[in-house]
């Protein structure tokens, strides 16, 4: 299971802390972009394999994020999620976002767009971003045995900026989404008043 990733890029950011000014966005250069689609052509030919790997090795290192899926938080043998069908239906999901947001490289205003709604919709999955950092991780674990010697540590980091890039945008999303669903409690509770008030 193991796999050691150099330097410390994918340190999640908590749930708490927000896109400040201290916060710089990752930066994809257009050598990390290059390096990406370069490999994602060896990766897209193992797609459902990585998928199962990242998940299986997601819930084996951090198995409170199981607890987040419906579908897997009452398995306990992680082995059996290695041959299920809605592990793989799940990861290809995964996998193809990536295929997107791989493709979307030349137009970031397109990939942001992509990542924005993304992150929304994993507030909805009750999926908070203090562990979006861990699936780059495990991500840049299952791929490297696929890329066998094509594997460097300047691909190492292209593929790390690219998963800080797509999970801080996730995060603007999904606090926008919770600060917009606060909002809305906020209104509707306001528009509905007590009815101890309004009794005549
Ligand atoms: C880089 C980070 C992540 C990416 C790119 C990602 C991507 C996706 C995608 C593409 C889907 C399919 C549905 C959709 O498009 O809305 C999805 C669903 C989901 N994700 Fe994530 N995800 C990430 C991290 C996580 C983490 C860390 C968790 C849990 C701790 C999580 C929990 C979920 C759940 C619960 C669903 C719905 C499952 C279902 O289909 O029933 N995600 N994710």
């Amino acid at each position: 299971m193991g796999c050691a990733i150099s330097g410390s890029g994918l340190t999640p950011r908590t749930a708490e802390s927000r896109n400040t000014e201290d916060e710089a966005p990752a930066r994809l250069t257009p050598d990390h972009i290059q390096l990406i689609k370069e490999s994602w052509k060896v990766i897209q030919e193992d797609i459902a394999k990585v998928g199962i790997i990242m998940f299986v090795r997601l819930f084996e290192t951090h198995p409170e994020c199981k607890d987040v899926f419906f579908l897997f938080r009452d398995v306990e043998d992680l082995e059996r999620l290695r041959t299920s069908r809605e592990l793989r239906a799940h990861g290809l999901r995964v996998m193809s976002f990536i295929e997107k947001s791989v493709a979307r490289l030349d137009q970031l205003e397109r990939l942001e767009a992509l990542a924005r709604e993304l992150g929304k919709s994993h507030f909805r999955y009750n999926a908070p971003p203090k562990y979006y950092g861990y699936v780059g991780a495990e991500f840049i674990c299952a791929v490297r045995p696929v890329l066998k010697d094509r594997w460097t540590s300047e691909l190492e980091q292209a593929w790390k900026t690219l998963f800080q890039y797509v999970t801080g945008i996730m995060k603007d999303g999904y606090l926008e989404e919770e600060q917009s669903k606060r909002n809305h409690t906020l209104t509707s509770s306001k528009e509905r008043p007590d009815k101890r008030n309004t009794a005549i």
